[in-house]
């Protein structure tokens, strides 16, 4: 199965990236499968040089401590193979400015972000541009991503009608639970890397007394009930939501052996630090060796631009090109 997916090197992983997306890259990682670090959209907002440096470093090593493993899939950085900017141009030309005003994650990054970068209004298509080099099928990705994709179908649709069949038309595939974790002090709001309040959001770095503070201290309601009801319960919903991703099982079948909200935390916090330990320390001893990240990455950009190539060059010259 052709996969792609990516993950923008902007901060810390939280439990929304790791649950709603890495977790299912690693669960269906094949040779057929590519994953890559998409460093050029982290330029959409301000970024240190030097943050930007560490953190796709980083990100890299946390792909590989997840459990992504270079010798199955392919494992790279979205800069390294410039085909990737090459065909954000040429999809450029065929989304119109009237769709990507209306991505709604566009409209929230841009009320915050004062005089923001042409690059955040264009990102979209930087995106579709990813995912159609590699003539991918399904897109594991969080819930949030599902306009983004909508966008990348229109345009590899309009492309294939205008200029000839081209492109591959991708789907997007959601988790069944966990799609989208929430804030755990704002349960309304998903869980980020930027807007979490200090103890909404679980980092996979975090010690465990770390993690057993913020669960301990999620927010939740007062009827005492363990049930899932994402609208009067959206607290406990996400807790159980987050037991249940990690244990592998339905929501209700967690919610069945507790009748208190001490005891569901008290259990999701051994279980959330004990599946991240081993995380946690291979991201550590990757991260100590940055030489082998580095020729991993070599390996990993030279197999992903020997697919990207073929298809960049049959979409420039279905547009009159070369
Ligand atoms: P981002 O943090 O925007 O780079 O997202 C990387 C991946 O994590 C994407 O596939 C997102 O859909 C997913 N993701 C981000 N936040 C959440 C969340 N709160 N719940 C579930 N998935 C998420
Ligand atoms: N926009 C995605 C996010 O914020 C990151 C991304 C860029 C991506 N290119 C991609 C995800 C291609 C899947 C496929 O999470």
């Amino acid at each position: 199965m052709r996969i792609f997916s990516g993950m923008q090197p902007s901060g810390d992983l939280h439990l929304g990236n790791y649950l709603g997306a890495l977790r299912q890259w690693v669960a269906s990682q094949n040779p057929d499968a590519f994953y890559c670090v998409v460093d050029l959209h982290a330029l959409t907002l301000p970024i240190e040089p030097a943050t930007l440096a560490r953190q796709r470093t980083e990100l890299f090593a946390t792909f590989l401590a997840a459990g992504l493993d270079p010798e199955v899939s392919t494992v790279f950085f979205q800069s390294d193979v410039a085909y990737h900017a090459q065909l954000n141009w040429l999809l450029e030309c065929v989304v119109s400015f009237g769709e990507l005003g209306r991505m709604t994650a566009f409209k929230e990054k841009a009320a915050r972000a004062e005089g923001y970068r042409v690059g955040l209004f264009t990102y979209p298509v930087l995106m579709a541009g990813d995912i159609l080099l590699y003539e991918t099928e399904e897109v594991p990705v969080g819930d949030d991503q599902r306009q983004h994709l909508e966008l990348c179908r229109d345009a590899a649709q309009r492309f294939n009608h205008r200029y000839g069949e081209t492109f591959r038309v991708p789907r997007a595939v959601v988790p069944p639970v966990a799609a989208r974790v929430m804030d755990l002090q704002e349960p309304t709001r998903k869980m980020s890397k930027s807007l979490s309040s200090p103890l909404g959001s679980i980092f996979l770095v975090d010690s465990p007394e770390a993690i057993a503070r913020k669960v301990s201290r999620a927010v939740t309601d007062t009827d005492g009930e363990v049930r899932p009801d994402r609208e009067r319960k959206p607290g406990l919903t996400n807790l159980l939501e987050i037991f249940a991703s990690f244990e592998g099982s339905p929501v209700e079948s967690v919610a069945e052996r507790y009748t208190r909200y001490g005891d569901l935390k008290r259990d999701l916090s051994e279980l959330v630090v004990s599946s991240l330990a081993p995380i946690r320390e291979r991201y550590s001893e990757l991260l100590a060796a940055p030489e082998h990240l580095a020729g991993l990455a070599a390996r990993g950009a030279a197999a992903a631009a020997a697919v990207a190539g073929p298809v960049y060059q049959r979409a420039a010259r279905a547009m009159g090109l070369g």
